[in-house]
């Protein structure tokens, strides 16, 4: 696998007309941590389905763990895969619990069926939970969950798989700032885990941003604007040029933030 856990090259998606990726080349190594920053339709949460193998390739060639789309069975693939997003999030059967939830993870499938989970899933299933500091959620039904509930079970589901690859879509919106801060020292510190798998995180937010993330891909109108070291991209030059306004960047212990620079 050369250490590599995700490759695109030329990838483009078309959909009634519409170009949603135009020719996108990016790779993700081992142990690289990733945001992935644009604005509203850029095409963020499309190149998030590409690499979940949920979406294939309208023209262009993607490898994800090693194996090539459209030649691999990607039933087999996807359990590989952590994927928390709210297009997964909105197929979830109305009477699904938490804890069936995060235990389907393993098979990569969606509402409890049935198939047999031992104690080992079980107990992975509620330690997750623990971490993620959802213990007394477990026996609820997820649709009755708050928005931050539901994104913490959602992270606890995306890494019950132990994945090689974790898939965040927007996991900090709808979060008020107490629980967006804990989750950023939640994935800083999955950041810094040199076990942890390569994780692509998708914000719209440079507060988003957590410490130790390595690298950032800025998209704007389905292209990539700027992809690399998080340092050289996420400067003020690259970010008015991707959110089309001019804007302003600083950096404190860690942290990003941003403005506008006509403010
Ligand atoms: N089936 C489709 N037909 C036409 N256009 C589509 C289709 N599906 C998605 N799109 C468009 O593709 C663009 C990219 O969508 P995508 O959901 O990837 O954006 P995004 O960067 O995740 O945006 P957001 O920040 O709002 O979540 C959007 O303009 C969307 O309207
Ligand atoms: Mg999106």
């Amino acid at each position: 696998m050369s250490g590599e856990v995700l490759r695109l090259e030329g990838v483009v998606i078309r959909r009634e007309g519409a170009v949603l990726l135009g020719g996108v080349d990016w790779t993700v190594d081992e142990g690289e941590r990733w945001v992935v920053i644009g604005p509203n339709g850029a095409g963020k949460t499309t190149l998030l389905q590409v690499a979940a193998t949920t979406l294939y390739p309208t023209e262009g060639r993607v490898e994800v763990l090693g194996e090539r789309l459209g030649q691999t069975d990607v039933f087999e693939l996807r359990p590989r895969i952590g994927f928390a997003s709210a297009s997964v999030a909105e197929k979830v059967p109305s009477g699904e619990t938490v804890m069936d939830l995060v235990l389907t993870a393993s098979y990569a499938i969606l509402g409890r069926w049935q198939e047999e989970y031992d104690s080992t899933d079980v107990g992975r299933a509620v330690a997750l939970l623990e971490a993620l500091g959802c213990t007394e959620l477990v026996r609820r039904r997820f649709a009755t969950l708050s928005e931050g509930e539901r994104k913490r079970v959602q992270i606890a589901r995306a890494l019950m798989p132990d994945p090689e690859l974790l898939l965040l879509d927007e996991p900090a919106a709808g979060l008020d700032l107490g629980a967006r801060e804990e989750l950023v020292g939640r994935l800083a510190r999955l950041a810094e885990d040199p076990a942890a798998p390569a994780m692509v995180l998708v914000t719209h937010h440079l507060e988003e941003v957590p410490p130790g993330f390595t690298h950032a891909l800025l998209l704007r109108r389905g292209g990539v604007v700027a992809a690399g070291k998080v340092d050289e991209v996420l400067t003020g030059g690259n970010l008015s040029d991707c959110f089309g306004i001019p804007l302003q960047v600083e950096q404190h212990n860690g942290r990003w933030y941003a403005r506008s620079a006509l403010a």
